[in-house]
């Protein structure tokens, strides 16, 4: 939503407390919902702040302690939802202080990307100490300057008169924790001492807000701000309203933080559901399978009965066989004994054995050597035999030879018997013819 800003046209000369209360809360602006909101102690400032920048319209914002950044992004919010063509700068070494405490890289982190996405065109986040960004700034250019570091009396003083040649001619300087009085703050004696010399105001509200007029030329809405306390009732107006809707802010916060609280709740309960199905399925096998597990025991109880059974059966089975085993054990040693004599028996009978083998070798060796002398002789006898039918067989021819040749010769003698017969027939002749 938009933020309404009302013009500072000719104002109104309310003369009663709620005319001039109203004539403040004109600036509409306060009444718009925070865009940011964050763990803060500033949180129910922010009204103030919107109406702050809609009655200063200040062209220089300068913020000294952004932290998580409520009150800085409040200013910025204004500025942009109000059209402003201002700059802001939120300055802090995002390390923490002695009264914010330490804390990590995500603070500044968070603020960074918050800025980048809303208000990088006229915001700008500076990291480093208040003294080392003072310098940067040129004298009587800031119009809004909100000093929220550390809350020590010296320190506030410090950045206040560190900052002070830095304020414009009609700037107005915020001090948070005006209302703190414990843990070291003096931000409250700062602003009693400062209160004495210029135009200020003071919510007590939200740990306390200090409002003062630096410059000279305060607008008109701001001095009618200091100047609201004349009337009683219209200073605890303006207070309440501004209380309330503060309240209204840090209520939103609380109520962001229930809603955030609820929705992890919600989360973890519909988790707790899944879980818890998961758990009663869970439950009913584990249900099922103690069943089987009951069943399996009856039926193992059974068993182990039979079992105890049996093994009362297997014990005097047991003391039997042990007594057997006794007696077998006696048998044994005695059967042993008597293998031990067997064994020496069969020791000698293999010594004997063998040596008739030895003897049955040397009479076998003989056997084969007579065996062999044999089979020459029968070799001899055979070609002998042989030879015998071979000579048999010439003597034969011979025989025929000698017959043929006896006759042959018979018949030769005859053949010369008659030869030498005729020759002697012959004889006379031959020699009578001188024939030799
Ligand atoms: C109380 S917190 C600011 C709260 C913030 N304005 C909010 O809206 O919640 C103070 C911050 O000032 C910063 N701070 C304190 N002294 C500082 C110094 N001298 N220079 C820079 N930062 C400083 C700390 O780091 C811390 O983040």
């Amino acid at each position: 939503m938009a933020l309404s800003y009302t013009p500072e046209t000719e104002s109104p000369e309310p003369d009663d407390a709620p005319g001039r209360a109203a004539f403040l809360f004109s600036l509409r602006s306060m009444f718009a919902p925070p865009a940011f909101l964050a763990e803060s102690a500033w949180l129910e400032h922010i009204p103030f702040a919107f109406w702050t920048v809609a009655a200063l319209r200040p062209q220089t914002v300068v913020e000294l302690g952004v932290y998580n950044g409520p009150s800085y992004f409040a200013f910025c919010q204004a500025v942009a939802e109000l059209g402003l063509d201002a700059r802001c700068y939120g300055v802090d070494t995002w390390k923490g202080d002695a009264h914010a405490g330490l804390y990590g890289e995500e603070i500044h982190q968070r603020a960074q990307a918050y800025n980048d996405a809303h208000y990088s065109s006229f915001s700008r986040l500076v990291r480093s100490t208040f003294d080392e960004a003072a310098p940067h700034f040129s004298d009587g250019s800031i119009d809004l300057l909100h000093i929220d570091g550390l809350h020590a009396y010296e320190a506030v003083r410090h950045d206040f008169e560190t900052w002070l040649p830095k304020l414009s001619d009609r700037a107005v300087v915020l001090l948070h924790d005006v209302n703190v009085r414990e843990r070291g703050f003096g931000v409250f004696k700062f602003f009693e001492e400062i209160r004495r010399e210029r135009p200020t105001f003071e919510f007590s509200h939200g740990h306390g807000l200090g409002v003062v007029g630096v410059g000279a030329l305060q607008s008109e809405w701001m001095t009618r701000l200091y100047e609201i306390d004349r009337d009683a009732d219209a200073g605890r107006a303006v207070r309440e309203t501004f209380a309330r809707l503060g309240r209204g802010c840090a209520e939103a916060f609380e109520a962001r933080r229930w809603e955030e609280a609820a929705h992890k709740l919600r989360r973890a309960l519909d988790e707790s559901g899944a879980q818890l199905r998961e758990a009663s399925a869970a439950r009913e096998a584990a249900r099922g399978e103690i069943e089987a597990a009951r069943a399996e025991g009856r039926r193992l109880g059974a068993a182990l009965e039979a079992s105890a059974r049996e093994a009362a059966a297997a014990r005097t089975t047991q003391a039997a066989l042990a007594e057997r085993a006794e007696a077998t054990e006696a048998a044994f040693q005695k059967v042993r004994a008597a293998l031990s004599e067997t064994e020496r028996e069969a020791i000698a009978a293999k010594a004997a054995a063998e040596a008739l083998e030895t003897r049955v070798l040397a009479r076998l060796a003989s056997l084969d050597e007579l065996r062999a002398r044999l089979r020459e002789a029968e070799a001899r006898r055979d070609a002998m035999a042989d030879a015998a039918a071979e000579a048999g067989a010439q003597s034969e021819t011979r025989v025929e030879e000698i017959v043929t040749l006896t006759k042959l010769l018979g018949e030769a003698e005859t053949k010369a018997a008659a030869t030498r017969r005729e020759l002697d027939a012959k004889k006379p002749v031959e020699a009578e013819c001188g024939t030799p």
